[in-house]
This record gives structure tokens, sequence and C-alpha cells, in this order.
């Protein structure tokens, strides 16, 4: 039989970038904006390297709360200020056009559109702004996919309800939703209810909005985590009645693992690494029920998750039309405590000797892209999407406006080859938003150095600088390999 071989990226393959409005927007004090989850993220552009990494500083304690929540002195805040693309939309979006970007994926803030979240009323002037901004990017033959919930939520939603522990979060949430769906449905193509879903397991403020001082409050969590799973459920729902044409994702960030060695206790650890980290979460959005092997997990750890008796069929009458997720490296599954540490994304990783590491100690695998492309896609057969995939680095701005990042461009390279090998595999992936097209505030670190872009913004840790931007090299590579649909990667 002969094998035939697709050569390239499919004709209208969504080549894009990404990012989400608290890393972005600023604008902390404009349009009627009401103060969200991130706003309150403390950072001291002082700290040591080691002090930035310290997951303690990331977490969020109900003393750290109180306190930002009355700290009016927003430098110390960087989610407050973004890269101020709340007011250089425009600009950023015609960059974006010379590029010739295909899609823009950006998220909603919650707290522009119902400042508290419970809000009788949407603010008029918040949906105004995104619709502006979707129209023009429609006007510049940019589509536009749009993140619903990218962590942050108003912070009343925590303060008077508890956050997603909560079930009332569920109809706040579908009401901000129908909002959106009604008023820019007409200029958004592609909708993903949540960035991330698995976060709130590795990060709960940030995914569940959950103040903690008990690091062990696994049932919490996962409560929290079912109503967000109903949410999504009855917002693919809503999507389909309301905006028939419209495509819903799921979203998960891309924990893949290797077993350490050949031994089997790292081969079954491996195995359960990926049902507790990636595939609960898809299991869930795209087939549509709670998988079996979490009953064995949850009996263990004493959880037991409040359920109404409608949720089953919630679940699974309404699952996602697509898969995404995030992908920035790989780690090793082992059952030995012991085994060297390096970074990764929300998590500290296990290292894996094979492989190299970017300057936050993530470790780079572009192979295992491909295979986890092949594995999502035999595990699910929906169409896939890849939401983020990028290089954090720090960037040098020459004195002739330069930015010289060939170290990106190989990263970016290898990655994109990876996936046009799933391709090859017969794996249907439908787009690519590279992360941090423009350099934004770190979400894990919370730092401007940890630069993902192709366009540099002009900003110190500390938020100095003139905000203005420049193309990198990495810019005129990315739109050579878009204008080829991924043959020349240079
Ligand atoms: C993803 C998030 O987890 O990773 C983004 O969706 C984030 O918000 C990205 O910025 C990269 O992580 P970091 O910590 O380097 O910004």
């Amino acid at each position: 039989m002969k094998v035939t071989e697709k050569e390239s990226f499919p004709e209208n393959f969504l080549w894009g970038g990404a990012i989400s409005c608290s890393q972005a927007e600023g604008g902390f004090h404009d349009g009627g904006k009401g103060i969200d989850s991130q706003d309150l993220r403390y950072f001291d552009p002082s700290w040591s390297t080691e002090e930035r990494k310290d997951f303690k500083n990331r977490r969020m304690y109900q003393k750290r709360f109180d306190t930002a929540l009355k700290d009016t002195n927003d430098k110390m805040y960087p989610f407050r200020r973004g890269i101020d693309f709340y007011h250089r939309w425009k600009t950023d979006i015609d960059l974006f056009a010379e590029m010739d970007l295909k899609i823009f994926r950006t998220s909603i803030d919650w707290s522009r559109i119902y400042p508290n979240g419970d809000d009788e009323e949407p603010n008029k002037a918040g949906i105004q702004y995104y619709h502006d901004m979707f129209q023009y990017c429609h006007d510049k033959g940019i589509k536009v996919f749009v993140t619903i919930l990218h962590y942050n939520i108003p912070v009343h939603l925590i303060t008077k309800y508890g956050g997603w522990t909560n079930r009332k979060l569920i109809d706040f949430y579908l009401k901000y939703a129908h909002t959106l769906f009604k008023e820019l449905g007409d200029v958004v193509d592609y909708w993903l209810p949540f960035n991330e879903i698995n976060c709130g397991r590795f990060n709960p403020y940030n995914g569940v909005c959950v103040v903690q001082d008990d690091p062990n409050s696994d049932e919490k969590i996962f409560q929290s985590l079912h109503h967000q799973f109903i949410a999504n459920a009855l917002t693919v729902k809503m999507a389909h009645e309301m905006l028939p044409n419209s495509k819903v994702g799921a979203m998960i960030a891309r924990f893949s693992s290797y077993p350490a060695t050949c031994k089997p206790e790292d081969v079954l650890q491996s195995l359960q690494d990926e049902q507790y980290s990636n595939w609960f979460y898809l299991d869930i959005m795209s087939r549509g029920e709670y998988p079996k092997y979490m009953d064995r997990y949850f009996a263990s750890k004493n959880i037991k998750i409040k359920m109404k008796p409608e949720d089953k069929n919630i679940l699974k009458q309404n699952t996602v039309d697509f898969v995404s997720f995030s992908y920035y490296f790989s780690q090793v599954s082992t059952t030995d405590n012991n085994w060297e540490k390096t970074g990764g994304n929300l998590i500290v990783a296990n290292k894996n000797p094979y492989l190299e590491t970017s300057e936050w100690g993530w470790q780079m695998d572009p192979v295992g892209l491909r295979t986890t492309l092949n594995q999502v896609y035999d595990r699910y057969q929906k169409p896939i999407f890849i939401a983020e995939n990028g290089l954090g680095a720090v960037d040098r701005l020459e004195k002739d406006d330069s930015i010289h990042d060939p170290y990106r461009i190989d990263y970016l390279k290898k990655h994109i080859s990876a996936i046009k090998e799933a391709i090859k595999d017969g794996v249907p992936v439908f787009g690519y938003t590279m992360w941090g097209i423009i350099d934004l505030i770190s979400c894990g670190s919370m730092e401007m150095k940890k630069r993902y872009g192709v366009i540099y913004v002009d900003q110190d840790d500390a938020g100095n600088g003139s905000l203005n931007r420049y193309k990198k090299d990495s810019f005129y590579w990315y739109k050579k390999v878009i204008d080829s649909n991924g043959d020349v990667l240079g």
C-alpha cells in the first residue's frame, strides 16, 4: 500500500499569537474596570533570583490578599500596568497585521464587563472596548480567539463568595458568558471558556481563585474544579444555541512526562501523572464524564465532591468542539523522591538528562510536542489547536533598536517542525498561537525580563521604560513562516 504524506500545513492553517488581558492590558483605573484577582499579585523588583523563584512568593495567602486589596501603590502590582495594551492595542494589532497573523488570541477581563462579578447590568464601556478591538482585527484580516477566563475574576467574587468553591460562581460566569456571546458574538471566531483548567490543581489562586493558607485544601480545589467543569459544559451549550457556527474548545497546560527509567514502577507513575495532571481534565470536557481512575484517587485523599443530580447529563451532553493546550516543556515521572529537580510551568519538574533548559529551567522538548499531539488526538479524535507555545528569555535592545534573538527562532523553528511532523502523522492541528507574541508580564514569575515576544516592549521589572515597541529578528522570521504557510522555517 502506498503511504501518502501530507507535505505541510493545511491551507488556512491559523498562524497566530496569544496574550492575556491581565498580563498585557494595564488600564487599571480606566473604562470602569473593577479590581480583579490578578491585580492583587505583589512583586518586588528588588527580590533576588531565589526569591523570585520561591513559590511562597507566588501563592496567595489571606494576609497578603487583605493587604493588596487596600494597597494603592500600583507599582508593586505588575498586572495593574501590563504593557499598556489597553491604550496601545490599535498600533499593536497593526504590527500583528504587518506579520500577516491569521488569528489573535486574547482574554476578556471579566471585571471590565461586570466590575464586581455579580452586578445587574454590564459595563457598556468594557463591551465597547473589546468590540472595537475585535472589529479592528477583522478589518485587518485577523480572526479572533477569545479566552473567556484567563485566571482573573472580579475580587468581589472572592471576598463575598469564596471564589470557585461556591457553586454560585457558575451562574455569575454564565451571565458573563451570555453577555459576551450577545455583544461580541459577531466579532469572535473561536471561544475558550477556561485557560489551562488544570491549573487550579497546581496554582489554586490563579486557577480557582482560592485564597489559601492551608496547602492541603485538595477537596476545596476539586470542588471548585467541578464548578468550572459545569460552567464549561453549560457555556458550550449556550454558545451552540446562541451562535450556531461557533466553535468552543477545552484547554489544559500540557504536562508531558516520560518514565524516568523502564522500571515498571516509573512507568506506572508516568501513567498516573498523565491521568491526574492532564487526562482527567480533558476526559471530562471532551468525553463528558469523570474518568473511573479518579475514584480511587479521590478515595485515597478522602475527597468528596458535591454534585447535583443533573450534573452528569450536563457534562455528557455538552462536550467541546476542539481540544487545545499550552506546551512549553516536558519532564520525567519517577518514584524516586530525590530525583534532580528543575523549573517548569507552575510546577517544579523532574529533570530529564537528555534535554536542555531555558534560562528559567524549563526543559525544551520539541519531539515531545509531536508525541503529545499524537497522544491527544489518539485519545479524543477531535481537532487540535495549540493555544500557547514559546520561549521566555532575556533579550537585549541594541543601540540601533534591533534585538537579536536566535535562541527564540531556534525554539520556535523546532517546535513548528514538530507540529509539521505530527500533521504528517495524521493529527488534525488547525491552529497555533505562539505565546506572548508581544512581550508581557510573566504570569508565573511576574517579571518583565522573562520575554516571549517577537515584539519587544521597552519596560523593566520595576515598570520603568518608554513602553515603545521594537521588532525582534524573530518578528521577521515569523512573518516568513506565516507567508510560506510553514514551508520556510529558515
Ligand atoms: C501559561 C499561561 O501557563 O504559561 C500564561 O497561560 C503564561 O498566562 C505562560 O504567561 C508562560 O508562563 P510564564 O510563567 O513564563 O509567564
